[in-house]
């Protein structure tokens, strides 16, 4: 009984502080500094931060942190869409938007500061082919879709598709991928970084704020802010509006809490002492 309601306090404490939409998997948690700002100083979008899409449309630029652990590594940058065609019908997705093997962490790589001040490695992506290039985001909902960035260790020198995957060569196939099979099939460990953005079809955004109250599989009244207007309902939607659509767990969707939104060290640090604390607070009841 204690330890069973002690593992569901530590699988709390886990979601809370996972970089990718909760439910997601492979999660992963520490974040993955992913922009499309391409100044000196960028600005980097928060996790779960939300986009009209014409501003993520040009392949964007990805960081480390600078720490001894990524120091000589070779890695693969993976980018999909699990909400394809729409949140509350996902039967397309995951649609596979970025599949980059063979990055590297380039002499006198580009150094920036995160918003924590912590130093931050410009990564290399163009040094080797894309096996899947870039796509900007296209949804054909108002509903956002989620646009998730994974960071792999890329295990060998040279990385080649899986078998089962060679169809997605090229990118000219993209449906139906499974971002959990081919880390599987690939040989990968679970993603070393991982962040996301918001996107729908008329959505409108920098990525510097998420928004709240986002659940899936409603047309409707959506967002309480007017950043997706929910009247419209354009060919591509699906659902009529006000028509609930099934939204049983199959897709689940964080409700992005300011802790996850804002990606703010100092409200992430607080949330998981917060957490901790509750962890140690039940174990010292319970035990
Ligand atoms: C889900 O989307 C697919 C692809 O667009 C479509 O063929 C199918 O009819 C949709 N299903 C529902 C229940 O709307
Ligand atoms: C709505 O969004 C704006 C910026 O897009 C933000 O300043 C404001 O606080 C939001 N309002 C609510 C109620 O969330
Ligand atoms: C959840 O919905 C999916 C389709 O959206 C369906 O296939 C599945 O059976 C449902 N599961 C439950 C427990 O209702």
């Amino acid at each position: 009984m204690a330890s069973k309601y002690i593992t569901s306090l530590l699988a709390l404490a886990a979601t809370a502080l996972s970089q990718t939409p909760s439910g997601f998997v492979p999660k992963a948690d520490d974040w993955f500094p992913v922009t499309y700002d391409e100044s000196a100083n960028p600005k980097f979008f928060v996790n779960g931060g939300l986009f009209d899409k014409s501003s993520v449309q040009s392949t964007p630029s990805v960081y480390i942190p600078d720490t001894p652990s990524f120091t000589g590594q070779t890695f693969i940058v993976l980018m999909v869409d699990p909400d394809a065609p729409s949140p509350s019908n996902n039967s397309l997705g995951q649609i596979l938007h970025w599949m980059q093997p063979g990055v590297k962490i380039p002499l006198n790589t580009q150094k920036v500061k995160s918003p924590e001040g912590k130093d931050l490695l410009k990564l290399d992506t163009t040094s080797t082919n894309a096996i899947v290039p870039y796509r900007g985001p296209a949804p054909p909902s108002q509903d956002p879709h989620h646009y998730i960035f994974l960071l792999f260790l890329q295990p060998e020198n040279t990385f080649s598709l899986p078998t089962e995957f060679e169809k997605y060569q090229g990118g000219n196939d993209r449906r139906r991928f499974s971002a959990e099979k081919f880390v599987a099939a690939a040989g990968l460990k679970d993603p070393v970084l991982g962040t996301y953005f918001l996107s729908g079809k008329n959505t409108v955004g920098d990525g510097s704020q998420g928004i709240q109250d986002f659940s899936g599989g409603n047309n409707g009244d959506k967002t309480k802010n007017g950043t997706v207007t929910s009247s419209e309902t354009g060919p591509g939607a699906t659902g009529a509006p006000g028509t609930p659509t099934n939204n049983n767990g199959t897709v689940t969707f964080p409700t992005p809490t300011p802790t996850q939104t804002k990606n703010d060290a100092g409200a992430m640090r607080s949330s998981s002492f917060g957490l901790i604390g509750v962890l140690a607070f039940a174990i010292l009841v319970l035990s």
